[in-house]
């Protein structure tokens, strides 16, 4: 039977380590995951490459590396890897932490999505692409300058990227996770609040047991990457579905 192969980004922790983890249990899928550091585990199903996506030189230089050839069932891209930028208001930011998060969060994305598409145009499999979005990419939120931008850039790259390749076979998604239990949100609640309004809301989706945990949201992504037919939009949200 011809294996299925998913590339992942952002593997390590969170979000993306579940996926991993659910994507594990499929016997057929090969993974190609990319993160900074790497886990400790081995598996004949698994290659990590180590890599700083925030670097756009070194990502372009791994990009043969990343998109494997070979016919497969199903290819799927996942750009999850992400960071919620400085928390601070504008007027106290610094240009580098500018630079890293839309590098991060928007161009790297850009950069693989458009590898994916010449890597695989010609192949005759299933061909899907998720770029993890979040709420903050359609409501501006005082002290997150750089993650709003940064997510809302993605969000209209994924719209553009479905008109582009409508009649290609590609489908595309810009999806939002809802408030998700990962270092990411510990290191949202670490804001200093006069430079983020909103950390006492934070602090109590978490004191309340509002978050969801990310096998819960690996399992909603799990699903709608298996079930693509049954979402029209490009732009989904976690919250407005449930895993069947
Ligand atoms: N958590 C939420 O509530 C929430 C809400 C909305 C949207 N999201 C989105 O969901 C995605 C996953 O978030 P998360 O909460 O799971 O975050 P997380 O726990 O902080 O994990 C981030 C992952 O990205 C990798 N990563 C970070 N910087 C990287 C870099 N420069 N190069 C390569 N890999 C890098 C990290 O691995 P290394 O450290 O090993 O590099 C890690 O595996 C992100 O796109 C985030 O914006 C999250």
């Amino acid at each position: 039977m011809k294996k299925s192969l998913l590339i992942l980004t952002g593997h390590t922790k969170g979000l993306g380590k579940a996926i991993l983890e659910g994507f594990l249990l499929q016997e057929n899928f090969q993974i190609l995951a990319v993160s900074r550091s790497g886990l400790d585990m081995r598996n004949d199903n698994l290659t990590q490459v180590n890599l700083d996506l925030s670097d756009l030189e070194a990502l372009e230089a791994k990009l043969p590396e990343i998109f494997p050839a070979g016919e497969f069932k199903k290819v799927i891209l996942i750009n999850n890897a992400g960071w919620i930028g400085e928390v601070k208001p504008v007027g106290k930011l610094e240009p580098r932490a500018i630079a890293k998060a839309m590098s991060l969060n928007t161009v790297a994305p850009m950069i693989l999505v458009d590898a994916f598409v010449k890597a695989y145009s010609d192949s005759k499999s299933e061909r899907l692409i998720c770029n993890i979005s979040s709420g903050a990419a359609r409501k501006p939120m005082p002290g997150w300058a750089e993650y709003c931008s940064s997510k809302a850039g993605l969000e209209m790259y994924s719209k553009v990227v479905a008109e582009d390749l409508r009649e290609k076979g590609f489908r595309v998604f810009s999806l939002a996770p809802g408030i998700v239990d990962t270092e990411m949100q510990a290191e949202i609640r670490t804001a200093n609040p006069s430079d983020f309004p909103a950390l006492e809301r934070f602090t109590d989706f978490k004191s309340e047991g509002m978050l969801s945990t990310p096998q819960e949201v690996a399992e909603k992504i799990f699903y709608l990457l298996s079930n693509p037919e049954l979402f029209n939009d490009v732009v989904q949200d976690v919250r407005n579905f449930e895993a069947h």
